[in-house]
């Protein structure tokens, strides 16, 4: 069985077969998957069916994992899922959907807006891996936006513009945008803002792409209104149809994504049923420019 990978969306997003990734990789297996994500940003693959563990195992080959438990407002006792896995799902410890007003509920709303995972990290994250262990029928797709083809396609004016700018990313950004600002001072604390680059160049291929998120709150040095009103602008350049990729769940689905290259966000579903989704979250290994002394 070799690896195959179909080309969905040209240079954007591969469809993987011929290898079954919830068992062990050998390293050839590992690094050609590697060379896919570098090639392409998404990676889909059918039919794998994790166990958390083996989720957790096939995501290991990427680099160390990101312990999940600081971006979110779940506590222990509300927890379903270990802290190596996001739970990115509707349901809560006794697997039914969360009451329309729970608060982890409304905190993941803000998954309906595009972003990078972890870009509120001052470390933020390499690669996500989410697996659809129980998905619904109609709404619930992920879309995906290539920031590679978005940067690609600005103009040069812009593209020096932007060639230096510093964003300020946090949690408090995007859910506020949402009115959700009711957070504890522990929870302010916790998502303490972060700086990030504008602009990334991806360290294997070498090409530069717009780093966005709903996270992003600000410009460095920059009036808010200004610096808000310009990357919603970059935003909705970035998002076009022909830079986007929409992913329709198969059970037992698994979809990886470059959180460097790309933003995601799920679509509008019927919260009544299930929708058990969860990810593992590669880390990456530095941050994008020097962080404020605390
Ligand atoms: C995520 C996320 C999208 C989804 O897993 O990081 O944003 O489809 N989820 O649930
Ligand atoms: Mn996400």
């Amino acid at each position: 069985m070799s690896i195959t990978i179909k080309e969905l969306t040209p240079g954007f997003v591969g469809e993987v077969s011929g290898i079954d990734i919830t068992q062990p990789l050998t390293a050839a297996q590992a690094a050609e998957l590697e060379a896919g994500m570098d090639r392409y940003a998404v990676l889909v693959y059918h039919d794998q069916r994790f166990t958390d563990d083996q989720q957790k195992a096939f995501s290991a080959n990427f680099g160390p994992l990101e312990n999940t438990s600081t971006g979110s407002v779940i506590t222990p006792a509300g927890r379903r899922l270990d802290p190596l896995m996001a739970d990115v799902s509707n349901l809560g410890v006794d697997h039914k959907p969360l009451a329309r007003d729970d608060r982890r509920r409304l905190f993941n709303l803000g998954n309906q807006l595009w972003h990078s995972d972890s870009s509120y990290k001052a470390i933020p994250s390499k690669f996500s891996l989410l697996s659809g262990r129980v998905v619904v029928d109609a709404g619930g797709n992920t879309e995906f936006a290539d920031m590679r083809a978005a940067y690609d396609t600005l103009d040069d004016k812009t593209k020096a513009e932007v060639e230096d700018l510093v964003c300020e990313h946090s949690l408090i950004h995007s859910r506020g945008s949402l009115g959700f600002t009711e957070l504890s001072d522990e929870e302010r604390q916790m998502f303490k803002p972060v700086w990030q680059r504008l602009v990334r160049t991806h360290p294997v291929s070498g090409r530069k792409s717009l780093y966005l998120s709903s996270h992003a709150g600000t410009i460095v040095g920059w009036p808010m209104p200004e610096a808000r009103a310009f990357l919603r602008d970059l935003i909705e350049h970035a998002v076009q149809p022909r830079f986007t990729y929409s992913h329709k769940w198969r059970q037992h689905d698994l979809v990886m994504w470059d959180n460097r290259t790309t933003m995601h966000r799920v679509r509008r579903f019927d919260e009544t049923q299930i929708r058990d989704m969860r990810r593992t979250t590669v880390a990456g290994d530095a941050v994008t420019v020097e962080q404020l002394a605390a």
